[in-house]
């Protein structure tokens, strides 16, 4: 009996332990903000488990010593609460001990977050609309490159991220990575990423933002300096041209349609700005901010339908012909 509870037991800590490796996870911290704030909620998780466990050690002794008073009281003696009072104080003591400890590791944490970041930091602007992110880098000339709801970083080396919000207030949380900080509408904060290893992570919106805040999330890459420089490179260029008839059809449609209305593709007619570009639109791991995966079926789906994904989201249904929509999509497929 004992050995199946141990292995159940065993068996449940694994579960919960794998639980923790996790793109979204702040318990499997990839980058020293993350890091941080990891090593402060164990530091708390310690402290407050430990006052946690004295209180009920103390109120068992309570309960154990007033059962044994009642039963050996002599009738009028005068209790003896000498033992009570210095237990009482070295209570007093150890409470403030541990609260200073609490907020001295959270100040000294805070205050790391607000140091300057070094000056060859990546440049990042992130916006958030209702319900997607506008992504832009400082180029090496100095412009702005922009993309949507997909975050590249340099692993080793550390991000300014510049956040601000178009429409409500919203919420920038990469858990793996950093802290949690909102994006308010007239308002610029700023948070530092300096992620330690490579790979996909995931971010979400961590502030109720309306019908869709649940479906606006965001894919994060953290890559080598090389793949990240080559990546910025070719997100810089313009749109590649159409690849045959269907993908040039469906170009003439994105330019002259309603989609340059919002949309923008690089290097083309389209010049909207109130939906996310989609000049390297093909690049992209997702579609909708995380809501569809980037495969024709979704594309489509999504150009046909948005509301049907993503009820509430500002992109209206298109009327376009089946054979306009696939032609759109074979276009969009080509822009790498
Ligand atoms: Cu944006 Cu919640």
């Amino acid at each position: 009996m004992r050995g199946r509870l141990l292995r159940g037991g065993a068996a449940a800590l694994a579960l919960w332990l794998a639980g923790c490796d996790h793109p979204q996870s702040a318990l499997s911290p990839s980058g020293d903000e993350a890091g941080q704030l990891f090593s402060l909620l164990t530091l708390m998780l310690w402290v407050c488990g430990a006052v946690y466990l004295l209180v009920l050690g103390f109120l068992g002794w309570a309960l154990w010593r007033h059962r044994r008073v009642l039963s050996e009281a002599e009738p009028n003696a005068e209790p003896d609460d000498r033992g009570l009072k210095v237990g009482l104080i070295g209570w007093t003591i150890l409470m403030t001990l541990g609260l200073s400890v609490l907020a001295g590791a959270s100040f000294f944490v805070d205050r790391s977050f607000a140091a300057r970041t070094p000056a060859d930091a990546v440049q990042v602007r992130v916006t958030g609309h209702q319900w997607w992110w506008r992504i832009q880098y400082r180029g090496p000339d100095g412009g702005w490159i922009e993309t949507a709801n997909e975050l590249h970083l340099p692993v080793d080396r550390p991000a300014q991220v510049t956040l601000a919000a178009a429409d409500v207030i919203h919420s920038f949380w990469l858990p793996t990575l950093s802290g949690k900080i909102d994006m308010i509408p007239g308002r610029t904060n700023r948070l530092r990423i300096t992620p330690r290893k490579t790979g996909w992570f995931r971010g979400q919106c961590a502030e109720f933002c309306g019908l869709q805040h649940t479906q606006m999330a965001l894919d994060v890459k953290v890559e080598s300096r090389e793949a990240f420089d080559a990546w910025l490179a070719a997100q810089a260029a313009p749109a590649a041209a159409p690849a045959g008839e269907v993908a040039a059809r469906g170009r003439q449609i994105v330019e002259t349609g309603v989609c340059t209305q919002c949309h923008a593709v690089r290097g083309t007619g389209a010049a909207g700005r109130a939906a996310p570009d989609l000049t390297h639109l093909a690049s992209r791991r997702s579609l909708a901010a995380g809501a569809l995966p980037n495969t024709r079926g979704a594309l489509m789906g999504w150009i046909g339908q948005p509301q049907a994904a993503k009820p509430g989201a500002q992109m209206p249904p298109s009327e376009l012909s089946p054979q306009d929509t696939l032609a759109v999509a074979t276009y969009l497929e080509g822009l790498k």
